[in-house]
């Protein structure tokens, strides 16, 4: 009995944890999104709420009890009535630092999530049967109160299409621009999932295009490196901050951004007419058939976040085609495994099911397309198409193995919790 009595006050002890950081979590999203954390961070030594408030730009009233919050927490420390923030932990909360993550970000991911809330709880009360009961049937009805609700609200975050006109191009580097504005892309409703993807976006190229994609392939660094005249193609390059980014460091390299979108190739081109750089492009193509006069012409393609929505067995093979013999390809995917076993071994295991639950499986019901939202819960060959926003390890694994590519190596990024990164060589 006393076993049993602990094993429950310790699961207790973990749910009361998890819910606490639960709590944490909107406190970090409120932070990263109101730039209180970047405006912490660019003091030296602790300050008192009317400074931090003052230098954020955020009411007083509302930064001391989210001061309250992050002291509590454990994130901000607190000397008496002022407030200070480590520099040990300024990486992982600001996206000052190349190569480290921006967790504050990725907090504010889930605080996106929460608008959908009701929504999902809607759908999910829905039976998939046909003869629903009377009580089924009364419950359905009085969900039609929250889809009203739901209609009513200005923004909802389902039903814009995923895939196209993502990946808003702003240049890094807001630094000590505190706050709100993360670029001039951004259409994205503020606190919408699209929102958050445009941030974590922006995140990714500013803290690890060139201090962490560049070089996990130490041939092309090389060659960068020293001013070698490389020709460099991005697959899905949404509105190419990465070309952009790859461009500015460096000019002998010429860059070639494509994506199928016409609309995000379009504000690509608006932005790098602002930078003036002659080394970058951008043109519509489609990766699962490139030009045919492409053949061997690239030293180097990347691929960020888009190969799951390609047909991978097409488009490996027409991006290995567009490659110089000896040419390399770096893909960097979502990190997922085919299995519920597999990802519950995976930090960000519960992110995998809840992004597909709360996000993809609704576009997907909705019709709005193919988005690969479920998962395999064991394993099977029956999977192995699958590719969507849950294209597996495995199945990636295979489908290169499988297309033209002769080797490639997957690369392991301390700190990075979402996604993962191959480098293909031909
Ligand atoms: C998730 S976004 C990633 C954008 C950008 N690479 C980033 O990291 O933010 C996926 C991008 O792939 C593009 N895309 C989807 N299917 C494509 C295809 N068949 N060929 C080329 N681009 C494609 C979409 O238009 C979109 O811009």
């Amino acid at each position: 009995m006393a076993a049993e009595r602990n094993m429950q006050l310790e699961f207790s002890d973990k749910i009361s944890q998890v819910v606490s950081n639960g709590y944490l979590s909107l406190a970090l999203a409120l932070g990263h999104k109101s730039g209180l954390f970047a405006a912490l961070a660019s003091f030296d030594e602790p300050k008192s709420c009317q400074e931090i408030s003052e230098a954020s730009g955020c009411k007083q009233s509302y930064v001391k009890e989210w001061l309250g919050a992050v002291v509590a927490g454990g994130i901000v420390d607190s000397t008496g009535d002022k407030y200070f923030i480590p520099p040990h932990r300024r990486p992982a909360l600001t996206q000052e630092t190349p190569g480290s993550c921006n967790f504050a970000c990725h907090a504010f991911g889930v605080a996106t999530m929460t608008k959908s809330f009701n929504k999902t709880l809607e759908l999910m009360r829905h039976s998939d049967s046909k003869d629903e009961t009377n009580e089924e049937t009364k419950q359905a009805s009085s969900h039609e109160e929250h889809r009203h609700e739901q209609q009513t609200e200005k923004g909802h975050s389902h039903g814009h299409g995923h895939g196209h006109g993502h990946g808003h191009g702003h240049d890094h580097g807001h630094g000590h621009d505190h706050g709100h504005g993360h670029g001039d892309a951004g259409d994205a409703e503020e606190g919408s999932v699209m929102d958050w993807y445009t941030d974590w976006s922006a995140d990714f190229v500013g803290s690890h295009m060139i201090s962490t994609v560049v070089p996990a392939n130490k041939d092309l660094q090389a060659l960068l490196d020293k001013g070698a005249s490389v020709s460099v193609l991005e697959i899905g390059c949404g509105f190419g901050a990465a070309c952009l980014a790859l461009g500015k460091q460096y000019p002998n390299a010429s860059i070639l951004g494509t994506d199928v979108s016409d609309e995000s190739v379009k504000m690509a081109q608006t932005t790098l007419e602002k930078t003036g750089l002659k080394n970058v492009s951008f043109q519509v193509a489609n990766a699962n058939e490139l030009p045919s006069d492409w053949t061997e012409k690239f030293d180097h393609a990347f691929a960020m976040k888009v190969m799951h929505h390609t047909i991978p067995s097409k488009a490996l093979n027409e991006i290995c085609r567009s490659l110089k013999p000896g040419g390399t390809f770096t893909m960097v995917e979502i990190d997922s495994r085919k299995t519920l076993a597999g990802n519950s071994k995976l930090k960000h295991g519960t992110w995998l099911y809840i992004m597909s639950l709360m996000y993809f499986v609704p576009l997907e019901e909705s019709g709005t397309g193919h988005h690969g939202s479920h998962f395999e819960h064991s394993d099977g060959e029956e999977g192995d198409e699958i590719t969507g926003f849950l294209w597996s390890k495995e199945n990636i694994e295979k489908a290169v193995a499988r297309s033209g590519f002769k080797e490639y190596t997957e690369a392991k990024v301390p700190y990075w919790l979402f996604e993962s990164m191959y480098i293909c060589k031909k």
